[in-house]
């Protein structure tokens, strides 16, 4: 293994340290070890790192907060940056390569740091096109939405696909990829964003400020459901909506406990879903954004100094788009 000299082993790094669980004012710019990398690990030097939901409520002492092993920790779900160090010689990406992907934060190493350490199916080579900035937009919440709408909902023409939270991180990247799929899309919104969002692929977009979801929509084949039924009851809500038989997904982590039964009782299936970090559909999802067919919308880049107002513009629950932290200088 190559190791940079800013990288040795036993070094140090600048990394956000959370001592506690608690708000974002508990974050704090520190320096934490340098993370070994494991087995075929690649130790990459993070030059921007987007801020998802997972970030904010493991922070909160929710989400994955239980894998956090001890303090402080240092979490970060997805991350653009360059190789540092390849795990062996004939290894695909070598130093100083462009890459992104998502951490193994907070059993691993996150990438709210210099540095972070990913196994080799956690990332691909970065779209080109893209800044590091933009490229960290991608990966969680892009994962995330091509599992939703690609590999459970089988999204193509003929059906009709109802993305809750069109406008947000994973609900931007969802609408697009069920629209390139060939599905008629609807999404809901608040009235500032529908445009926008018709502009990514939906055909009808709902503000859910205005009027129930449920009052105007016609049957659907799939619901995203990106809101749950912690807020409004969206998710159960959407059972509404469904055609008999239909299917809803549901991302967010927490609550429902009642999803089976409820689904069964309106004769509809329903699935939570889990991002799974793979390198092949992160090289897809880089061909899409290099031929036009999926763009990232970041809707502002904060300095690393500042990624607890990163995350509380996060926690605000109406980014468009994607919040990024930049880490280093690039
Ligand atoms: N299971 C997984 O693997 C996985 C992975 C990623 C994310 N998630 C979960 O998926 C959810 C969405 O994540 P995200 O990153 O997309 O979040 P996000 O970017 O913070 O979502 C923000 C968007 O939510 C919209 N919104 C808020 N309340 C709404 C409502 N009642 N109805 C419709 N839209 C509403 C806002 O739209 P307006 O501003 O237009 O109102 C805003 O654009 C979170 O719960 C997250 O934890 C799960």
């Amino acid at each position: 293994m190559t190791l940079g000299d800013e990288a040795q082993a036993g070094g140090t790094m600048r990394a956000a340290l959370l001592d506690r669980f608690g708000d974002a004012s508990g974050l704090r710019i520190g320096t934490a070890p340098v993370p070994t990398p494991v087995l075929s690990e690649v130790l990459v030097r993070v030059m921007a790192a987007g801020v998802n939901p997972l970030d904010t409520s493991t922070r909160a002492g929710d989400g994955a907060a239980a894998a956090v092993g001890g303090f402080p920790v240092v979490l970060g779900s997805d991350f653009s940056g360059v190789v540092v160090a390849a795990p062996y010689e004939r290894f695909d990406l070598q130093p100083g390569d462009e890459v992104y992907g998502v951490s193994s934060a907070p059993r691993g190493s996150g990438s709210f740091a210099e540095l972070v350490a990913v196994p080799p199916h956690h990332l691909a080579a970065k779209p080109k096109v893209l800044t590091h900035a933009e490229a960290a937009a991608v990966p969680l919440a892009a994962l995330t939405a091509w599992g939703a709408v690609v590999e459970l909902a089988r999204a193509h023409a003929g059906q009709r696909i109802l993305v809750h939270a069109g406008a947000g991180g994973v609900g931007h990247f969802a609408v697009q990829i069920a629209a390139y799929f060939g599905a008629t899309v609807v999404a809901t919104a608040s009235a500032g964003n529908a445009d926008w969002v018709r502009s990514l692929g939906a055909s009808e977009v709902v503000d859910y400020h205005e009027r129930p979801f449920e009052e105007a929509l016609r049957p659907v084949d799939v619901v995203i459901d990106l809101v749950g039924d912690r807020h409004d009851h969206v998710g159960p809500r959407s059972l509404a909506v469904l055609r008999p038989g239909g299917l809803l997904v549901t991302l967010p982590s927490t609550g429902w406990p009642t999803l089976a039964a409820d689904a069964a009782a309106a004769g509809v299936r329903a699935t939570k879903y889990r991002m799974v970090p793979d390198s092949t559909t992160l090289t897809v999802l880089a061909r899409l954004v290099t031929s036009g067919d999926l763009q990232v919308s970041v809707q502002e880049v904060f300095p690393f100094e500042r990624i607890a107002d990163a995350q509380r513009l996060l926690e605000s629950g109406h980014v468009r788009g994607k919040v990024v932290v930049q880490v280093s200088d690039y």
